[in-house]
């Protein structure tokens, strides 16, 4: 029987989530320890069947990402003309949803994709990102299309809204810890939030703004000079301003202190936050153990490593 195949993984904010909405820079790294597969068949039936199979985390946010699922595969089948064929789509994901981690996209991506596969049409990165940002707005309203990018792409990127994206190579002797609050942090929210608050204090708002995107350009040129000592600083800095930015919160600040206070180079919150995942950098592997073990003990509920040097 023939079967389209789609996958896509998560991704991690390095630095600049939120000014990335403001057309400031953003790094983002693709992370493959979580994953997502959809497979596409035709079936007999007069409908389109949808078997998700997601680690859901919190259950309530669960109806906003099928809705944006719904809109993807309409979307994929109006761009390459296939009508309303008899589809049956199996949805397979181990991305933790609301976590930063890009979950949504990433599910678009691989059903956008397995689609595709399955029609045997050459999808362009072009339509890929279009057809996923158009669905990304249901569920986030508001996007930088950095989730989009980061979900479908093997290779770092360094991102801003109005200019394509520049890929570059990530190749530092350092670890980085991802590790899960274990709160589910609504992007749509969180944006929004900083929207509300720049309607409010916008001298503050821009000026955070600017300041985390000069962060973003001094931690690129740290990445070429491979210092982590200072993109450790620098991953720090950014996240005070998200802090002032009120999208972090108590819990998370305990994780991110947990994580300086046993070594860290940096730490901070990466996505939207208000609860979701938090990164901190570590010289080698047994620093980034201990590191995890502190985090963990602070609230974090799960942990993963990410070596930095290719
Ligand atoms: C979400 O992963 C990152 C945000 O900057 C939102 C966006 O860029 O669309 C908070």
């Amino acid at each position: 029987r023939e079967i389209g195949v789609g996958t896509a993984h998560s991704k991690i904010i390095l630095m600049g989530e939120h000014a990335v909405v403001y057309d400031y820079p953003a790094i983002a790294l693709p992370f493959p320890a979580v994953k997502v597969k959809t497979t596409a068949r035709h079936s007999n039936r007069d409908y389109i069947e949808l078997d998700c199979q997601y680690f859901v985390g919190d259950i309530s946010m669960a109806p906003s990402i099928l809705l944006n699922i719904v809109k993807a595969i309409e979307l994929t089948l109006e761009t390459f003309e296939l009508g309303q064929p008899s589809l049956s789509i199996k949805i397979i994901s181990d991305i933790p949803q609301e976590r930063g981690m890009g979950s949504s996209a990433a599910v678009s991506v691989s059903v956008v994709r397995a689609i595709a596969d399955l029609f045997k049409v050459e999808l362009s990165d072009y339509q890929l990102q279009f057809i996923v940002n158009q669905a990304e707005v249901i569920a986030h309203q508001s996007t930088s299309g950095i989730d989009t990018l980061m979900t479908s792409s093997a290779q770092p990127i360094i991102y801003r809204k109005s200019l394509a994206p520049h890929h570059f190579e990530l190749n530092i002797p350092a670890y980085l810890i991802v590790a899960d609050s274990g709160q589910a942090g609504q992007t749509r929210s969180a944006v929004q939030h900083v929207a509300e608050l720049r309607k409010r204090k916008p001298l503050f708002v821009d000026n955070s703004m600017k300041t985390i995107g000069q962060f973003v350009h001094q931690a690129y040129q740290m990445i070429a000079q491979k210092n982590v000592i200072e993109l450790g600083r620098l991953m720090t800095y950014n996240h005070y301003y998200l802090n002032q930015l009120g999208v972090s919160n108590t819990h998370i600040d305990k994780i991110v202190n947990a994580a300086w206070m046993a070594g860290a180079l940096g730490a901070k919150l990466t996505g939207s936050g208000r609860g979701g995942c938090l990164i901190a950098l570590a010289e080698s592997k047994q620093k980034a153990r201990k590191i995890a073990r502190a985090m963990r003990e602070a609230g974090a509920v799960q942990t993963w490593y990410l070596n930095l040097e290719s």
